[in-house]
């Protein structure tokens, strides 16, 4: 559980930069200003508004019932279909020949979808399922890899009112098994492995181990993706054999919209997993009204890219059930940005004419590392809009994306959610904000954030404390699948009558919203809470740093000390005389307070499979004590060459 620091969040970084859009873009733009002056006049109005992007069998009775908090109902007696909302309706409007999915394999095969051909392939899919005994409320499992069968297999799933659980392709038999077992699956779908980093990996040997550890799977449908050698065991069925087989008509029933849609468990950097549900109708909603509100879709001329995987949220969101019910095309990719050389991502944009890209801070500042002049090699003049999430953008690596990919001329939006959240919170609005380099800036219209310090009190320009949300919204979780305790006091104990984050924040002078980073990473310096977003971005800013990380390691004199892990930028040397200098350049940059006691030059750092570093370990690093848990690292080896590798100068 979180501890709540003594003291709230010391605010230290100043940023004066700021791009307003250009008058061409905000004239055009999706969204303007009155959006959010209509939303504050009338909250449920408006939310009541933007469910009618979607197509509803049966309206309902009322927008919110709040009757029994924190379990939210939305848009309660409302009746629709996820699935016709994502492919049915565009193709009877006529746009059956858009491309849904401009698929690309690590391998460099490629293929155009199209909404019809999406449609066809689901109804297939959703009458084997069927055919398979499946029925609405039963839970599926899916560990996929980046293919367009694994969106063709969440989209037959919601129209069958089953709702999927999708594992990360990445995760070990240990993980893969105890979310089957937690939701209880029956049936798994995943494929005979797909391509990374120039491989063939396997996904099957794990479904495997995981389906025979859990004696409720009866079946597992397989996709053949890269033909390799796989087991195959009496439950195992082939997908192209059984979906092929399968009728492609399909009526779809409606659902309630407040029906289980999927439970996606959020690993977190600590702690069991939990299955976190969300539902159908304000899901799709707010998925839809951010996606064009945020990315300033159009639908009929936008090339859009979000380079997530479908194991995580921003796989859920923003690559199935938002774009598609906004009838967007988009590129799907399935291998990792390197592979097979580091302009990968460049030459895709440039191939397909990307005009929306949306991406995590972890990749760019890779990129960064890599060096503009990749980037440069290609045409990216296509591009106009840029998104980023997943953690903190660091206010270089936010000029960095918008200079070298943006072109100076796109709009960067720094999107900040949650699994929990299912859709955008907080995010500049690209025709109305003018954007600061590091900052999330506002909450959309109809979401109502704050930052509280710790009596819940409203902290004041210029203040630091907690995120919080104040009003229900529509894509919010409904709770911890199976454990309404934990949803309760996870999320809703903390503050009487608000949602609590988990994130710190702090707003600045003009009252936009700063992401400080989890709570639990804040640090406690000579009684001073220090956010470890802060020192990283001062060391990020400093031209010969691309990456650092932070943490407060136990020390005598001040509670913890400061502890910087960094990454060169390209192939610079470090020194003791660099070293010394980083430290003062921090301290120029946030004040003496904030002054890292040690910094130490690293080649990699500890990450999440998705991306998120894992300052946990590297306080263990810091403090010289035996390493904890690493089985939720993507790479459990470079804790090793991490500590190999140390070269590290403090001071004074
Ligand atoms: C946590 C949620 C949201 C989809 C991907 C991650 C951090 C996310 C931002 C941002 C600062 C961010 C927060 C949040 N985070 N986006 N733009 N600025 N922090 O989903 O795995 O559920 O993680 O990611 O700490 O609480 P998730």
């Amino acid at each position: 559980m979180t501890q709540t620091p003594q003291e709230t969040l010391a605010n230290l970084l100043s940023e004066e930069r700021t791009f307003p859009p250009s008058p061409e873009f905000s004239s055009s733009a999706n969204v303007t200003e009155t959006a959010y002056e209509e939303a504050s006049a009338d909250r449920l109005a408006f939310w009541d508004t933007q469910a009618r992007r979607l197509d509803w069998t049966k309206d309902w009775d009322q927008v919110l019932d709040w009757s029994n908090p924190p379990f939210a109902k939305w848009f309660t007696g409302g009746e629709l279909n996820v699935a016709v909302n994502c492919l049915d309706r565009h193709v009877e409007a006529g746009l059956g020949d858009r491309v849904a999915i401009h698929f690309e394999g690590e391998p460099g095969d490629s293929r155009a979808i199209t909404y019809a051909e999406m449609l066809d392939e689901v109804k297939r899919a959703a009458n084997a399922l069927t055919d398979l005994g499946v029925e609405a409320g039963d839970r599926i499992v899916i560990y996929m890899p980046m293919i367009p069968e694994a969106a063709v297999a969440m989209l037959a799933c919601a129209r069958i009112g089953a709702p999927h659980s999708v594992v990360f392709g990445g995760f070990s038999v240990d993980a893969l098994s105890s979310r089957i077992d937690d939701v209880g699956a029956k049936l798994i779908i995943t494929a005979d492995g797909g391509y990374r980093k120039g491989k063939a990996s396997a996904l099957k040997a794990t479904v495997d181990e995981a389906a025979d550890r859990c004696p409720a799977v009866e079946q597992v449908l397989v996709v053949r993706r890269t033909g390799q050698d796989i087991e195959w065991h009496e439950r195992d069925l082939w997908w192209h054999e059984v979906v092929a087989k399968a009728s492609n008509e399909h009526t779809a029933r409606s659902f309630d919209a407040e029906h289980p849609l999927f439970v996606l468990y959020t690993s977190g950097t600590t702690g069991r997993p939990k299955g976190i549900l969300h539902t159908t109708g304000g899901y799709l909603t707010q998925t839809s009204y951010t996606h064009q509100a945020v990315f300033d879709l159009k639908p009929e001329t936008d090339v859009y890219w979000c380079t997530a995987d479908i194991g995580w949220i921003t796989g859920h969101s923003y690559i199935v059930y938002g774009p598609m019910a906004n009838g967007a095309t988009q590129v799907m990719y399935e291998g990792t940005p390197d592979t097979p050389h580091k302009g990968r991502l460049w030459e895709l944009v440039q191939k397909y004419g990307v005009t929306i890209l949306y991406t995590a801070p972890t990749a760019i500042r890779t990129f960064m590392k890599w060096g503009e002049d990749l980037p440069a090699r290609y045409d990216l003049s296509s591009l106009r809009v840029l998104g980023s999430v997943g953690e903190p953008i660091n206010p270089e690596a936010w000029m960095w994306y918008r200079e070298h990919i943006g072109g100076d001329r796109c709009p960067v939006v720094d999107t900040w959610w949650q699994t929990e959240t299912g859709a955008i919170m907080v995010s500049p609005l690209p025709g109305v904000t003018a954007t600061k380099p590091g900052s999330a800036q506002r909450a959309l219209p109809g979401i109502t954030v704050d930052v509280v310090d710790d009596d819940a009190a409203s902290v004041p320009n210029g203040g630091g404390g907690f995120l919080t949300i104040r009003d229900p919204w529509p894509s919010m979780l409904r709770t911890v699948w199976g454990d309404d305790e934990r949803f309760l006091e996870t999320y809703w104990s903390q503050y009487k009558g608000m949602y609590f984050a988990g994130d710190g924040a702090k707003r600045d002078d003009d009252g936009d919203i700063w992401l400080l980073g989890r709570v639990d990473d804040v640090m406690l310096v000579s009684g001073h809470n220090i956010s470890t977003t802060e020192v990283e971005s001062a060391l990020v800013s400093h031209d010969t740093i691309a990456e650092a990380a932070v943490v407060g390691a136990t020390d005598p004199l001040t509670g913890q000390g400061i502890v910087a892990f960094v990454i060169l930028r390209g192939a610079s040397e470090s020194s003791p005389e660099h070293l010394a200098e980083l430290r003062s350049h921090v301290a120029k940059t946030l004040g003496p307070i904030a002054k890292p006691r040690q910094v130490m030059v690293v080649s990699e750092l500890p990450k999440t499979r998705s991306g998120k570093i894992m300052r946990r370990l590297l306080r263990d690093i810091a403090e010289d004590r035996k390493l904890g848990d690493v089985t939720t690292l993507q790479d459990s080896s470079v804790m090793v060459r991490i500590k190999e590798g140390l070269q590290s100068g403090s001071g004074d």
